[in-house]
């Protein structure tokens, strides 16, 4: 299992059935498959947001590439968080960081939802430009 290197904390366990991420500002609906996760080199955790985000050519911002030394993936969760494990200490010292945050507040890279239910999340309104395809 994949390890950050800056952080001694397992990674999350990769989503285990399929499921959707609704991007709320935009109405945009992804499709998480499992079976499309292995191998693919995108910043962030295994089945991450961030990388649902990025295989949909949806480029949020990520200024560490994803290892947990930011808060710029901040988005918020709005529905589906508890599909997601608990935020581990340093990623709660980060999002401290971050700007209006919510109880739904979450860094993307971090967020591995385990696919048991449906994802709404919402980007904070200044990210509202980069919730765009990116071709
Ligand atoms: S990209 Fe830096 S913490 Fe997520």
């Amino acid at each position: 299992m994949a390890r950050n290197p800056f952080i001694d904390a397992e990674a999350p366990a990769p989503p285990k059935s399929k499921y959707t991420v609704t991007i709320a500002n935009t109405g945009q609906v992804l499709e998480v498959d499992p079976e499309n996760l292995a191998g693919k080199r995108y910043d962030g955790q295994e089945g991450s947001l961030l990388r649902t985000l990025l295989q949909a050519g949806i480029d949020l911002d990520h200024a560490c590439g994803g290892v947990l030394a930011c808060s710029t993936c901040h988005i918020y969760v709005e529905q589906g968080l508890d599909s997601a494990p608990e935020p581990i200490d340093e990623e709660e010292d980060m999002l401290d960081l971050a700007p209006a945050l919510r109880d739904s507040s979450r860094l993307a890279c971090q967020c591995v939802p385990d696919g048991s239910v449906n994802v709404v999340i919402e980007m904070p309104t200044w990210k509202r430009n980069e919730v765009s395809e990116d071709h």
